[in-house]
């Protein structure tokens, strides 16, 4: 019997120890959101860096290339642009580029795929536009 006490003392203090972690992980996750204010775009990407090709970008939407934080889009046909692919609301990485908008599904922002600008909140400013050229069919940042 009094074993069975122990354990049951044990995991209330092993509860009570969970709860106090959650909070430090609550806290600790406020103070990195308040750090993102820095900016500066957020992409790393060299100049003459390919960044992919023409016929990967679809006519109206967009792709996101993950390991260089760039997001290529095709607002028209033949009209490439690119910006940076980390949201300015708390600087994770945009979804995807769907029905003429580029979407953050982390908290819901839009951007139009054309300018970068915000078309739906939370984010305050505009995705960060990455300089591009088309050579050929190689989409090339400069
Ligand atoms: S990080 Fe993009 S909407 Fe919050």
């Amino acid at each position: 019997m009094s074993s069975l006490g122990q354990v049951r003392a044990s995991r209330r203090i092993v509860f009570h120890g969970l709860g106090a972690l959650g909070v430090a992980a609550a806290l600790a996750g406020c103070a990195g959101d308040d750090e993102g204010d820095g900016g500066g775009g957020g992409t790393d990407v060299e100049s003459g860096t390919e960044l992919t090709t023409t016929d990967q970008v679809p006519v109206g939407g967009g792709v996101v290339l993950v390991d260089e934080k760039v997001v290529v889009t095709q607002p028209t046909e033949g009209e490439f642009m690119a910006f940076t692919a980390v949201c300015t609301h708390q600087q994770l990485l945009v979804g995807s580029v769907e029905d003429g908008v580029i979407h953050c599904d982390n908290h819901g922002s839009e951007f139009d795929l054309a300018s970068g600008e915000v078309t739906k909140g939370p984010a305050g400013s505009a995705l960060a536009e990455v300089r591009i050229e088309v050579d050929g069919d190689r989409i090339v940042t400069t």
